[in-house]
């Protein structure tokens, strides 16, 4: 029986490819849809996670069983979590060789900083404001990701969030939504390509509409009460331009925003992304946000959830059980119109087609291809660039850094230093525990100088994955004394601090953002007795470390920097490499000052005043640790000449950038807007353009930006682009605090 399925099948698939010369994918889709029934198009709408070990013998019973059937009954579009060439050809073949139709799954993984070989978390990458550093990186992460049979990321995450104690801040671009936005259009192209039907590309996702970077507290998954004006102007503009930069998918979120769940908001799918926006793609629940609607208060049951869910637009179930239990009966109540389920299945085939599997479903899996990609010198070479270009140099007193690569005694002191699987971050489930380069192991290149290793005070034990924390050790301090000792007999410290990988990603929001455990009481006892220490930090997320940054001469911020990263922390440490990241998120002085952003308003009663009746804290300051975009180099920058002419409304502004250092370096010149008087209260400031330009010892270049309508204007409270004429201050500099000042009239 099966076989003539086969038969049949391959006779349909060959007669397709015959009369399908001429036919637009579009064409292609509507054939196919005349021919499934209601239930197939519901399947195509349902995704499940691996269930069983697809290579070994078929589920006999319970509910693996029962997904299994759902395969072979074409009730299943899509799967999640398959791992390896091996398994996705087993699974697909299920569906292809099985089903009546034989429908090709569409294969999904959270291929987030890659996939295999992990590059910097995502965050890191941002702070290189490298937009083609981070599409290459990208790029590479596809091609190693589709050389094990995926063909669709849930990535990026293009969420903005001003809230440190958010876990999954990791994961996005940091809070600026003119930065996030284009680096949101280099990873979709990076993932994509330029031919999403190349055996090397993948489908992205635009995740999580929207507002879940915008929990209330910073906690994961809280409620998201945002007004209009931050919708329009902050949290939506990245999506828009992944849509604007071809994104096939997109996913909604598990929070409510306003009120309603993001996965039963009509305004937000229907409205807003398929219909003013014009996406063509499909979206994909969260995890169970279906169900989830029933939690929120929003929906009675599961039924109930499906028919809000469905009719707002979200086209796939991402394991809800929903769809496939519910839908059918919804359309025959007339709960759920059919056309919704047609225009669900439409697009969900589409971007089969797109990705070639109509053509061949096995084209991604390829062994021979998987086994020379995996890990390959180009993944590896990539990911070392690309941890390179992330680090941020956060103080250099007195040009301690870099170090010399001789005739010194060094002390690498931290339990960080020594691992090998927290550097490789949260999202890495394609990675083999324990892959990534150590600090220590980064230093061994460079051998004229004598280095020692010693753990100092525990950090951790456990590391699971899914565990509820990291298990912060916050009584034994006897490490210390060694590390003390050890210090004090060397002529420098580089004492590696930070947070596991573990700590920050989904669900591991922290209420305090210092160094954990008792690194910060082993950072003071070495400050007694050596002040040459180099702080290098590995953290998933802005830390509020104004102790160190008020006592230690120099530190990095080197992130979490994946596969290669000790060797290029040791890079950047030694000089091979001149650091040139800029902070995609303000550092605070306190967590107390969360949520703290650098294109806040003004409002009424700016600061500082010599009366007390100011927007202020009385016992805190409003000024960050560190600005948004914010980071030193090697060399040393000067800005000069800064003009601005308006020419046929559109503003032309340059300035003169001087490396005043000898030594060549990279700098990423920085452009700001203030609108002084506008409909709605514009913020005090707002990067509207940046450039990174490579200016060698010495000499001066001249950098030039042009400001249109795209940038001068902003939404209104009702969604409605405007540019309105007035005043601007135009600012250019090294960061957001720095700035030479013009002011035009448009
Ligand atoms: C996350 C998504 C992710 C999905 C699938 C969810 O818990 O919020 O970002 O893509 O799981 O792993």
């Amino acid at each position: 029986m099966i076989r003539l399925y086969s038969i049949l099948l391959l006779g349909l698939m060959s007669c397709a490819t015959v009369t399908s010369q001429n036919k637009t994918v579009d064409d292609k889709v509507d054939d196919l849809l005349a021919k499934m029934t209601l239930e197939e198009k519901i399947g195509q709408m349902n995704q499940y996670s691996s269930f069983f070990d697809v290579t070994g013998p078929a589920p006999k019973e319970g509910s693996a069983k029962e997904r299994y059937e759902h395969i072979r009954s074409g009730r299943v579009g899509s799967v999640l979590n398959v791992r390896g060439v091996k398994e996705v050809r087993k699974m697909q073949e299920l569906a292809v060789e099985e089903s009546r139709l034989g429908i090709p799954l569409i294969f999904g993984y959270d291929v987030i900083h890659g996939y295999s070989t992990q590059a910097p978390i995502p965050l890191a990458e941002s702070a290189s404001w490298d937009l083609e550093a981070i599409q290459n990186s990208a790029r590479l992460a596809a091609k190693e990701a589709a050389a094990t049979g995926l063909n669709w990321t849930f990535a990026p995450m293009v969420d903005i969030s001003r809230d440190a104690r958010w876990g999954r801040v990791m994961e996005g671009a940091g809070e600026d939504p003119y930065l996030g936005s284009r680096i949101a259009e280099a990873r979709v192209i990076g993932f994509q390509g330029d031919d999403l039907s190349s055996p090397e590309t993948i489908a992205a996702t635009a995740k999580h509409f929207a507002a879940y970077g915008f929990a209330e507290s910073g906690k994961d998954y809280n409620t998201a009460d945002v007004g209009l004006s931050t919708l329009y102007n902050v949290i939506l503009p990245p999506f828009k331009a992944a849509v604007d930069a071809g994104v096939r998918t997109f996913m909604n979120s598990f929070n409510e925003l306003n009120g309603v769940p993001a996965t039963g908001d009509v305004f937000l799918q229907r409205e807003l992304l398929k219909g003013e926006w014009g996406f063509n793609g499909f979206i994909v629940s969260d995890w169970g946000s279906i169900i989830e609607m029933v939690d929120h208060g929003y929906a009675a049951d599961a039924k109930h959830a499906s028919e809000l869910a469905a009719n707002a637009g979200s086209d796939m179930d991402m394991e809800s059980n929903a769809y496939v239990n519910h839908l059918a009966a919804l359309v025959a109540e007339g709960k759920v119109d059919e056309t919704k389920i047609n225009d669900a299945a439409r697009r969900i085939l589409k971007v089969k087609f797109e990705l070639g599997l109509f053509d061949d479903p096995y084209k991604y899996c390829d062994e021979a291809r998987e086994s020379s990609t995996l890990g390959n010198t180009e993944q590896k070479e990539g990911a070392l660039d690309m941890a390179k270009k992330s680090m941020v140099l956060l103080k250099n007193q007195d040009n301690l850094l870099p170090l010399p690569k001789s005739g010194k005694k060094i002390a690498i002191i931290g339990q960080l230093a020594n691992d090998k699987n927290s550097p490789l971050g949260n999202w890495r489930m394609g990675a083999s525990d324990n892959t990534a380069v150590s600090v220590v192991e980064g230093f061994a290149q460079y051998s004229g100088n004598k280095v020692v290793y010693e753990q100092g005070v525990k950090l951790f034990d456990g590391q699971e994955i899914f565990a509820m924390h990291i298990d912060v050790n916050e009584d034994d301090n006897s490490g210390i004394e060694e590390a003390v000792k050890v210090a004090q007999e060397s002529d420098v410290v580089v004492l590696v601090v930070g947070e596991h990988g573990y700590m920050s990603g989904e669900g591991r929001s922290r209420a305090n953002i210092g160094l954990p455990g008792l690194q910060q009481e082993m950072l003071e006892a070495i400050m007694e007795v050596n002040n040459n220490v180099v702080l290098v930090l590995m953290n998933g997320r802005p830390l509020a470390i104004n102790w160190a940054d008020q006592h230690v001469p120099a530190i990095l911020e080197a992130w979490q920097p994946g596969t290669m990263s000790g060797d290029a922390i040791a890079q950047v440490v030694f000089g091979d490499y001149n650091p040139s990241g800029k902070l995609p998120m303000t550092f605070p002085k306190d967590v107390a000052q969360v949520p703290i952003y650098y294109n806040h308003k003004n409002t009424g009663r700016p600061g500082p005043k010599d009366v007390v009746f100011w927007s202020h804290y009385s016992d805190m300051t409003n000024e960050p640790l560190y600005p948004f975009g914010y980071g030193l180099s090697y060399s040393s920058f000067e800005y000069s000449d800064l003009s601005t002419a308006t020419v046929d409304g559109k503003v032309k502004v340059s300035v003169t950038v001087k490396n005043t250092s000898s030594v060549d370096g990279e700098e990423v010149v920085q452009l700001y807007i203030r609108d002084k008087v506008a409909s709605v209260t514009r913020p005090v400031k707002e990067l509207k353009g940046f450039e990174k330009v490579s200016i060698k010892a010495g000499e001066s270049q001249q950098v030039s930006f042009t400001l249109t309508d795209k940038e001068l204007g902003f939404y209104n409270n009702k969604g409605v682009y405007i540019v309105e004429p007035g005043e601007f201050d135009i600012m250019v500099g090294g960061s957001s605090a720095a700035g030479l000042t013009d002011t035009i009239t448009l």
